[in-house]
């Protein structure tokens, strides 16, 4: 059978219209904003308001693509999460209804940690390959909660990313080779019963750069290519810090000889949008990968940029893509960018109060204020049901 090019057609990111500025926590907790700012390479994280969740923030996502494109033949909805609000329901299925997308179509939910949306991509394209007529969406949103205090707790953040798969696609042909690695780790995870992850921080860390050594070996065996050929690379972000490490790490095997200077140039415009968010799991290497088309002054058209997906646990990918000739004229930089400049600062007392909200489970009435979101909120819940609504 021959290979059909396929990839993402379509990309939208969406987060939280509210932030805790990293100075803020750090005064709070009497650290040296520098450990976060520098040290961990974040400013802010989005903190999703009592009317925000994940759902909420796949569906603003994905909305911007369903109106700009046509639907018609979308065959497959993946939705991939490791904040899923049931146990039975799939996540999509609330999204495939407030956007009123094709009744034939599949929907499931897909979960390893911050992996996720990477399979749901290459399961999304292996159905394109079979049937290039049709489309599918591909979402990963999530929400990062540690403890408070805990030293996790200036990596929280939220974000939404949704992509569109299609045959001939119009942003970024993804290659079909990929370098894979899997083991049973206990790195980080979240028991059913709790609504903070657990995580062996300095462990989890070096697992990642582990995993990313073994993809690589894998991935550039099977392509026969070499860093030379990658032009930018993108990478999961649980911090931004981490792209640097695992950029000088990437040039180390490779028998590269990078400065951190040169290491920082590889992977900054990738990191922007990370620095104020915080980490969204399954979305980040996406909110990434946003960045770094929307931020990048360079044409990238052309360009092979490589991708590193992590998940705990662990699961991780190293794969490819080409940007396509004209990706600017379908890229979402303006909306993005006016997203992330009209956000609201919240003080450390509405942080805390927000973080210490828990979620009515008696199966009574509850509606829930509005507050800030994109077109969709979550209204309230009731009788074990969530209801959401176009926000006003
Ligand atoms: N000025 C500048 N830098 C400073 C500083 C200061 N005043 N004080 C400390 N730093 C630096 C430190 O030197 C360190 O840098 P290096 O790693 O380059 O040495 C950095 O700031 C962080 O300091 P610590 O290592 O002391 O930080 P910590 O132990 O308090 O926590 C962490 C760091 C373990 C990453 C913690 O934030 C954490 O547990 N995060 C959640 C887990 C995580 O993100 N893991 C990543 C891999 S797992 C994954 O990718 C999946 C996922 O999404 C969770």
């Amino acid at each position: 059978m021959a290979t059909i090019t396929t990839g993402i057609d379509a990309i939208s990111f969406y987060t939280s219209r509210y932030f805790l500025d990293l100075k803020t926590l750090a005064e709070a907790r009497g650290t040296d904003f520098n450990k976060y700012y520098t040290g961990l390479g974040q400013e802010k994280m989005a903190i999703p308001p009592p009317d925000e969740d994940i759902i909420t923030m796949a569906a603003n996502a994905a909305l911007p693509i369903i109106e700009e494109n046509d639907l018609e033949d979308l065959e497959l909805l993946l939705f991939a999460t490791e904040s899923g609000v049931d146990q039975s329901k799939a996540a999509g299925l609330f999204v495939h209804g407030l956007l009123n997308l094709p009744k034939r179509c599949r929907v499931v939910e897909l979960k390893e940690a911050c992996y996720g949306a990477t399979v749901g991509l290459q399961m999304a394209m292996g159905m394109v390959q079979r049937n290039p007529k049709a489309k599918a969406l591909v979402i990963g949103a999530d929400i990062a909660r540690y403890e408070l205090a805990s030293p996790g707790e200036p990596t929280q953040g939220c974000g939404a990313v949704a992509m569109l798969v299609s045959a001939n696609p119009r942003i970024l042909a993804i290659d079909p080779e990929a370098g894979l690695f899997s083991d049973d780790v206990m790195d980080f995870w979240r028991p059913n019963y709790r609504d903070q992850a657990v995580v062996d921080g300095k462990y989890s860390t070096r697992v990642y750069l582990n995993a990313l050594g073994e993809t690589w070996k894998q991935y550039s065996e099977r392509s026969g290519r070499g860093y030379a050929d990658l032009a930018r690379f993108c990478y999961h972000l649980p911090f931004t810090k981490i792209a640097v490490k695992a950029q000088e790490r990437l040039a180390k095997i490779n028998g590269v000889d990078l400065s951190t200077d040169e290491a920082e140039i590889l992977v900054t415009d990738g990191l922007r949008y990370n620095r104020i968010t915080g980490n969204s799991y399954t979305a980040s290497l996406y909110v990434g990968l946003n960045s770094l088309l929307d931020q990048c002054v360079e044409d990238l058209s052309g360009k092979r940029i490589g991708l590193y997906s992590y998940g705990s646990g662990c699961v991780a990918e190293y794969f490819s893509g080409v940007v396509q000739p004209g990706y600017r004229e379908h890229i979402r930089a303006a909306a993005h960018r006016a997203m992330l400049e009209n956000r609201t600062e919240l003080t450390f007392q509405q942080y805390e109060d927000i973080f210490n909200l828990s979620f009515p489970t008696d199966g009574g009435d509850h509606k829930f204020a509005q507050y800030r979101t994109g077109s969709y909120r979550l209204a309230g819940v009731s009788q074990h049901k969530r209801m959401y609504e176009k926000a006003t």
